[in-house]
């Protein structure tokens, strides 16, 4: 196993602090097998990955860890790491081949998410121990779900995704965004700009959608894999974790995790909703402390400038939670076959630039609840209106 010193200093720093009980990032450079491409199936060597069902307590970076490659691997209290095991292959292809009998993929977005909606209870029968995780990532016990070994053709993959979504929330999606589909499909594009979905460098570290008001913004943006080039990976920071390492620090750098709270910066909306022109949020906090500890996240790293241009104070305050975050953040592939869900306040994400050759990865948003969409938009859903929400976003 060759892993690079960047790497390395990570997995260093992680081990000398083994009671944070957080998780090592895991990097797909450490890998010596990929998934493979027979049958409908992602290959179980995909990712060797500790389940926490048969893990040991959290805080011991060896208990419940197994050697994937010579890289320990151990548990976050925050994150779930879990790989479908065969006795569930064999279930959810059972449930998948009679719903697919009874079922086609339908054109519209609504009748979409009614069979996402239908196919949940499939994946409770098939697969308990994924479905309760994504549970308690609704509750907020848990900030990402990482799920390697789905299926990975295409009519499975959706219908799967859909209702692992329908699990977290409402899916939805905005009519200005990649197509207004429902499963959105990210793929590159050469020439695209920069920061974006579709670019092939490398995308900063971001909240979705930040300058979009809390309720009407994705909770959970939930990604799977079908095609990935090698060393192409997706990161998140939990917020938790950044703000542990700052408040640490100085009595400057407290003030300024401080400053993060107040309403002294603004959001662009993002390059992909299209605009004729730049957009630009009002004035807003980055964090929101709640009540239990956690703090609600608005931040792309791209798109975020104090109010005022002179408030030094509020630039300084920027570059330090960024540069928190990313000593924060762990690394997954986005393979064949595997989800990654991850809450959109609880943390910040990114993807590495993308390797040479094709990659589709399919994406849904969901949202604890459609309301507050369609009292502004006036829509039913779960398509909607971007224009109505930017009204009230304060621009
Ligand atoms: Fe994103």
């Amino acid at each position: 196993m060759s892993i690079d010193r960047q790497t390395r200093n990570r997995i260093d720093r992680y081990i000398d602090r083994p009671n944070t009980g957080r998780a090592l990032p895991f990097n797909a450079r450490s890998r010596a097998a990929r998934p493979n491409d027979s049958g409908p199936w992602a290959s179980d060597t995909v990712a060797h990955l500790a389940d926490p069902e048969n893990a040991s307590p959290v805080g011991n970076p060896t208990a419940g860890a197994r050697e994937g490659n010579g890289t320990p691997v151990f548990l976050d209290e925050r994150v779930y790491f879990g790989q479908i095991e065969a006795a569930e292959k064999e279930q959810l292809t059972e449930e998948l081949d009679q719903f697919l009998m009874a079922n086609t993929w339908p054109s519209d977005a609504a009748s979409q998410a009614q069979i996402g909606k239908a196919f949940v209870e499939h994946i409770k029968r098939a697969v308990p121990r994924i479905s309760q995780a994504l549970q308690k990532a609704k509750q907020g016990k848990y900030d990402a779900v990482y799920i390697t070994g789905l299926p990975v053709d295409l009519n499975c993959a959706r219908i799967v995704l859909l209702a692992m979504t329908q699990i977290l929330g409402e899916p939805f999606n905005y009519s200005c965004q990649n197509g207004g589909e429902l499963v959105m499909e990210l793929r590159p594009i050469e020439g695209s700009v920069g920061n974006t979905n579709s670019t092939r460098d490398d995308f900063a570290l971001h909240t979705d959608d930040a300058a979009v008001p809390d309720a009407a913004r994705t909770e959970f943006i939930c990604l799977y894999g079908i095609v990935n080039p090698p060393n192409t990976l997706t990161g998140f920071a939990p917020t938790i974790d950044a703000l542990r390492d700052l408040r640490a620090s100085t009595s400057f750098v407290n003030a300024l995790v401080d400053v993060l709270k107040e309403r002294r910066f603004r959001f662009r909306f993002p390059t992909s909703f299209n605009f004729e022109e730049e957009l630009w949020s009002g004035p807003c906090s980055v964090i929101k402390v709640n009540d239990d500890g956690n703090a609600e996240t608005r931040f792309p790293s791209f798109a975020v400038k104090p109010v005022r241009d002179d408030d030094f104070i509020a630039h300084a305050a920027i570059a330090v939670f960024r540069a928190s975050l990313e000593l924060n953040v762990f690394e997954v592939p986005i393979d064949q076959g595997c989800f990654l869900a991850f809450n959109n306040s609880r943390g910040v994400h990114k993807r590495g630039a993308i390797g040479k050759g094709e990659r589709l990865v399919l994406r849904a948003y969901s949202i604890q609840s459609l309301d507050f969409l369609r009292e502004v938009t006036g829509e039913p859903g779960p398509i909607f209106s971007i224009d109505p929400i930017v009204e009230i976003a304060g621009t």
